[in-house]
C-alpha cells in the first residue's frame, strides 16, 4: 500500500470533486497505464477510482469521485472527510479496463463519472496519434466534470459532447452509432451501470465481437448477494466443508470459518476476490467477467456470487 497526501481538491462539476494525491515521503509513484484504477481506503470503506491525469505524470494521480446518494459510504466519506492536507492509504494502480494497441480505431464512450478512465485513454490515444472518436454523455452541463479539460485539448475535434436535458438532435443514438461493428475497431465504456448496459446490449445484438468490447462497472446495483438457498463450499487444500447459509455470502461464511478471502468492492466489480473452481457451478453475480469468462465457471467472485449446485470445490 502507499501513503498519499491529498495536495488539491476541486469541485469539477455538481457533485463530483477530484482529488489531487502525492507521495508522502516525496518519491515518484509507481507509473501508470490509461484505465488504472487505484483503491482507496477512507472511514473503513475501500473504493476503486480511476485515475485521470496523464499516465507520464510520476509527481501525482488525480482522482474524481461522484458524491452518490446512494452511496454505501465510499463516496461520501470522500467528499465529507478528505480535505487538503490529509495522509490516505490507496493501493498501487491496477488495470482492468486496458487499450487494446492492436485495434484499428477505438471508440470511447463515457457517461457520466465513467469519464475518468475514459478521458486518460482518450489523451493517451491522442498522444500517439491512434485513430479514436470520444463521446461523453451526462445529464446536464452542470454535471459534466473536465468539460474545459477536453474542450480545449488538442484532440478536441474527436470528442462529441451529449446532454439528456439537451436537444434530441445532440443526444447520443446508441442504436445507430453501434449499427454496424467497424472492422478492428473497439469500444470501450465506463459509466452508470444502465448507460452500460444499453451499450453493451446493443454492440451483442448488432454483432459486435465479444473481444473487441471493454467495460469497467464502478458499482453494481445493491445486490442481492446473500439471497438465495443455502449450498457448502469444499476448500480443496483441506478437504473442509464449510455450509454458506442464506442470507451469507461466501466470502462472510468462510471468515465465520476462520478463511479470509481479500475482497474491496463486495459487489462484483473489481475482481479482487476471484477464486478458482475446481468443480460445481457457480450462480455468477457479478459484473466483473466477460459472457464467456462466466460460461467456463472455472472462477467466481465469492463477495457476492454463489451456487447453482449442492456444492463448490475451492482453490483454497
Ligand atoms: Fe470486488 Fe469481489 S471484492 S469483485
Amino acid at each position: 500500500m502507499i501513503q498519499v497526501r491529498v495536495s488539491a481538491r476541486a469541485v469539477e462539476a455538481e457533485g463530483i470533486c477530484s482529488f489531487e494525491l502525492v507521495a508522502v515521503d516525496g518519491q515518484p509513484l509507481p507509473g501508470f497505464s490509461a484505465g488504472s484504477h487505484v483503491d482507496v481506503t477512507v472511514g473503513g470503506h475501500t473504493r476503486q477510482y480511476s485515475l485521470c491525469n496523464d499516465p507520464k505524470e510520476t509527481h501525482r494521480y488525480l482522482i474524481a469521485v461522484l458524491r452518490e446518494p446512494t452511496s454505501r459510504g465510499g463516496s461520501e466519506a470522500m467528499h465529507a472527510q478528505v480535505q487538503v492536507g490529509d495522509v490516505v492509504t490507496i493501493s498501487p494502480p491496477k488495470n482492468h479496463f486496458t487499450l487494446a494497441h492492436d485495434a484499428r480505431r477505438h471508440l470511447l464512450l463515457a457517461g457520466g463519472i465513467g469519464i475518468t478512465p475514459i478521458l486518460c485513454m482518450a489523451e493517451r490515444l491522442a498522444a500517439t496519434g491512434a485513430d479514436f472518436e470520444l463521446h461523453y454523455c451526462t445529464r446536464s452541463r452542470d454535471r459534466m466534470a473536465f468539460h474545459d479539460r477536453i474542450a480545449n485539448a488538442a484532440f478536441a475535434s474527436k470528442a462529441q459532447f451529449h446532454f439528456d436535458d439537451g436537444p434530441p438532435s445532440q443526444r447520443f443514438d446508441i442504436a445507430a452509432r453501434l449499427a454496424t461493428p467497424g472492422e478492428g475497431e473497439h469500444l470501450y465504456v465506463c459509466g452508470p451501470k444502465g448507460f452500460m448496459d444499453a451499450v453493451l446490449n446493443t454492440a451483442r445484438e448488432k454483432g459486435w465481437p465479444e473481444a473487441q468490447l471493454h467495460c469497467e462497472y464502478f458499482a453494481a446495483d445493491p445486490a442481492p448477494a446473500s439471497e438465495g438457498d443455502a449450498f457448502e463450499v469444499q476448500i480443496a487444500s483441506s478437504g473442509r466443508i464449510v455450509m454458506v447459509p442464506a442470507g451469507k455470502t461466501v466470502v462472510q461464511a468462510l471468515a465465520d470459518a476462520g478463511v479470509d478471502v481479500q475482497t474491496s468492492c463486495e459487489q462484483g466489480v473489481c475482481g479482487t476476490c476471484i477464486t478458482r473452481v475446481l468443480s460445481g457451478t457457480p450462480d455468477h453475480r457479478d459484473l466483473y467477467f466477460t459472457p464467456e469468462e462466466h460460461a467456463a465457471n472455472d472462477q467466481f467472485t465469492p463477495c457476492c456470487s454463489r451456487s447453482k449446485s449442492p456444492r463448490l470445490v475451492l482453490d483454497l
